[in-house]
């Protein structure tokens, strides 16, 4: 029997299921037709977004930087970027700091942080000086000095006149008796208020033998007391120590410069012409020495 010209054969699609097929195909292209369109496509903006190339900055940097995105894909670009900045303003919290830091420095009572004791005693125009940014060495024993001694003695005698009977209750004093002071003040009211009224060892002007501690006798609770300024005698001797070549060597309100608070009791030795002219201008051994 002869077969008719629509007779499906063996492998062929039927016209219908072609034409569906061709109806799909064209609808798809025409939507992506259309959506090339409306979204301005371009190859690299898509391939990156599919992950498949560095983004578009990373491209323009140099060969051997274009590594680094591969091998640290935490956006190292802006990390290099940032370094700058964290670098330029990491000096300013050091300087904020330091200031922070500085009332914590050890207290140095005044003196030179580190010093150690001389071979040789300083003289300044002359004059021997002792003071907490010149000490004297550890074996400088000269005993009380002779000069200072007769003049104090004038000086008691003519005190006497006024009924004053002065006594020099500590003149010389060796380094190893200033250890002995020191540490004895130091362990009672703690260092930091013995630097103000006890020379550590080898700073003391005792050790020269030129420094007189004067107070009256048989007024033992006015000795090296703040109370012996209001006494007569103490009136008396800060009056008058400069005619015999004495100052009051701590006066009042000028620890700043002598490195001790006011010590009423304590005369030092430089003789009537350096005295007077200390005296009248009201000035320390320092300033006089311009060792301020
Ligand atoms: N009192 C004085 C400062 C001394 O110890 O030498
Ligand atoms: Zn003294």
């Amino acid at each position: 029997m002869k077969r008719s010209t629509h007779e499906r054969r063996p492998g062929r699609k039927q016209p219908k299921g072609r034409i569906a097929i061709l109806s799909v195909i064209a609808a798809a292209l025409a939507g992506i037709v259309i959506w090339i369109g409306v979204n301005d496509w371009n190859v690299t903006k898509t391939m990156e977004q599919a992950g498949l190339a560095e983004s578009s900055a990373e491209l323009t940097e140099a060969p051997e930087q274009q590594q680094k995105p591969l091998k640290q894909p935490e956006q190292p670009a802006q990390t290099e970027k940032q370094e700058p900045p964290v670098t330029e303003t990491a000096p300013a919290e050091p300087a904020d700091a330091d200031d922070a830091e500085e009332p914590e420095e050890p207290f140095d009572g005044g003196y030179v942080e580190g010093q150690t004791l001389p071979k040789e005693p300083t003289y300044v125009n002359g004059i021997l000086v002792a003071n907490k940014k010149h000490p004297l060495p550890e074996d400088f024993a000269p005993g009380e000095d002779k000069a200072a001694r007769a003049a104090f003695e004038e000086m008691a005698a003519e005190a006497k006149l006024s009924s004053f009977n002065l006594t020099a209750f500590s003149t010389f004093r060796s380094y190893d008796y200033q250890v002995t002071l020191y540490n004895r003040y130091a362990d009672r009211d703690g260092q930091e208020a013995a630097d103000r009224y006890s020379a550590r060892p080898g700073y003391s002007e005792h050790q020269t033998g030129l420094a007189f501690d004067i107070g009256e006798v048989n007024h033992e609770k006015h000795w090296a007391s703040e109370s012996f300024g209001e006494t007569e005698a103490g009136k008396w001797l800060l009056a008058n120590a400069h005619r015999y070549g004495f100052i009051l060597r701590y006066p009042k309100n000028k620890e700043d410069i002598t490195g001790y608070m006011h010590e009423a009791w304590h005369f030092r030795y430089v003789g009537k012409e350096m005295a007077e002219e200390i005296f009248k201008k009201n000035i320390t051994l320092e300033e006089y020495l311009g060792l301020e």
